[in-house]
């Protein structure tokens, strides 16, 4: 139950706006409390201050946790993940297509198994909560059962999830094939049961262009227009052999982003991963559009995709979301994902800051995804979902720890250096939900 008050005591970090890309967080970004207070009612935050001033404030008796010497943060949140390729991360060698058609069709097959998709789901959960992520926008398999098993998981730990059955009606094995239409129904009759059910939001979800029909498209494009409360999510741009797959499939687009916009499918809901070979021209258009495109590191290096260019898109405006991409990614954790982007970045000529790469994490993602009205940021109101994080969670992490003297320095070292050892507690709506 989550109907209890409760303080929590620690070193408290929380973003209120873009610290900017400089070497110091801009001014009114950010609120740091050294020895903070965290003040939960019924699964909400209902006061964040310094432990000193709060504590006179606090009612007789509340409970208090002491997490001093820990560093809380809001939950981190991965905007594009997909739950049914857990047990397939780190297959050798390939590039995207071969890859989907080598490992990823194949073992999407197995979700047709209720039992299975119930494992999988758990599983997946308890690996989430374990490197500190909250929230998540998640492809299932083309299955409706992969997203029954999905959402009922999250209920049951009360986790605030944006999930979607994949829509296919072509160029993938026939077991994972949809009608055209009875894909879009079956979408509705998921939709019904279960967008604003709990914690729970519906993304639609055509895996990309090449699996779909303009038809499949074009009924996708009809549900978003038709219901402004819901997601989509797809991928776009992220191999040379996809780009020219598609202009072969649609010879009507100019480009592989028109094909999209041609069917509805671009919005201020709308998460396009990868974007890695894109121009200017598509770049402006998405930003235009309100939509984001999600930046996946570890999946760019290990699928040899690319190295995305964080800048250019920042230049238009254009919303940047950071996901782990698993099982394309090789690591869940987003510490693991900042890492990745911060050497991605290297290679560019763009290093990440540690400020702009928490921020990312937190509020940068629960923004582009319309959800920091709820998650993202400690203020009154907010849903009490954070991580606990440990800056002494193994030997050579302590090390480091004990060299750093500014807050930009631990964070930085947290960011390279931090994994599931970091992550000592992860809370949702105000339950512990994960213990190290
Ligand atoms: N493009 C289409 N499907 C997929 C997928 O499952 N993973 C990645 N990384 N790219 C895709
Ligand atoms: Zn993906």
């Amino acid at each position: 139950t989550n109907n209890d008050s409760r303080v929590i005591r620690a070193e408290l970090l929380s973003f209120d706006a873009d610290p900017g890309e400089g070497d110091k967080p801009a001014e009114g970004s950010m609120r740091h409390y050294a020895d903070g207070a965290l003040w939960l009612e019924n699964g909400r935050i209902k006061a964040i201050d310094d432990y000193a001033t709060m504590a006179p404030r606090l009612p007789e008796g509340i409970e208090t946790v002491d997490h001093r010497g820990k560093l809380v943060m809001p939950g981190f949140i991965d905007s594009h993940v997909h739950y049914v390729q857990l047990e397939i991360m780190a297959s050798y060698g390939r590039q995207l297509l071969d890859w989907l058609n080598e490992y990823t069709f194949p073992e999407e097959c197995s979700f047709a198994q209720r039992e299975r998709a119930d494992v999988i789901s758990n599983a997946f959960l308890d690996e989430m909560l374990r490197v500190g992520t909250t929230t998540a926008q998640v492809f299932c398999s083309s299955h409706p059962t992969s997203v029954e098993a999905f959402f009922s998981a999250c209920c049951e730990r009360d986790l605030r999830m944006l999930a979607g059955k994949v829509l296919m009606d072509r160029n993938a094995p026939e077991a994972l094939c949809d009608d055209t239409y009875g894909g879009i129904r079956d979408t509705e009759l998921l939709i019904s049961d279960w967008h604003g059910t709990a914690r729970l939001g519906y993304s639609l979800t055509p895996r990309f262009a090449p699996t779909s029909t303009r038809e499949q498209l074009d009924a996708t494009g009809g549900l978003l227009r038709n219901d402004e409360s819901l997601w989509l999510q797809t991928h776009l741009s992220e191999n040379p052999g996809e780009l020219d797959w598609v202009a072969e499939l649609f010879p009507e687009s100019r480009d592989y982003l028109e094909v999209y916009e041609q069917s509805g499918l671009v919005g201020p809901r709308s998460t396009f991963a990868h974007g890695i070979h894109l121009d200017q021209d598509m770049r402006t258009r998405l930003a235009d559009r309100g939509a984001n495109l999600a930046f996946c590191p570890s999946s760019n290096m290990f699928l040899g995709s690319g190295l995305f260019d964080r800048l250019a898109a920042r230049d238009v405006g254009l919303n940047i979301t950071y996901a782990s991409d698993v099982g394309g990614g090789t690591d869940l954790s987003g510490l693991a994902t900042l890492k990745a982007a911060y050497q991605v970045g290297q290679l560019r000529g763009q290093p990440l800051t540690a400020w702009q790469g928490l921020y990312g994490l937190t509020l940068g993602n629960a923004k582009a995804l319309s959800l920091n009205g709820k998650i993202g940021r400690f203020a009154p109101g907010m849903e009490a979902d954070f991580v606990v994080i440990d800056p002494d969670g193994s030997p050579l992490l302590a090390r480091r720890h004990a060299r750093c003297t500014t807050l930009g320095e631990r964070l930085f070292a947290l960011m390279m250096l931090g994994d599931d050892r970091s992550i000592l507690e992860t809370w949702t709506s105000g339950c512990c939900q994960h213990r190290r």
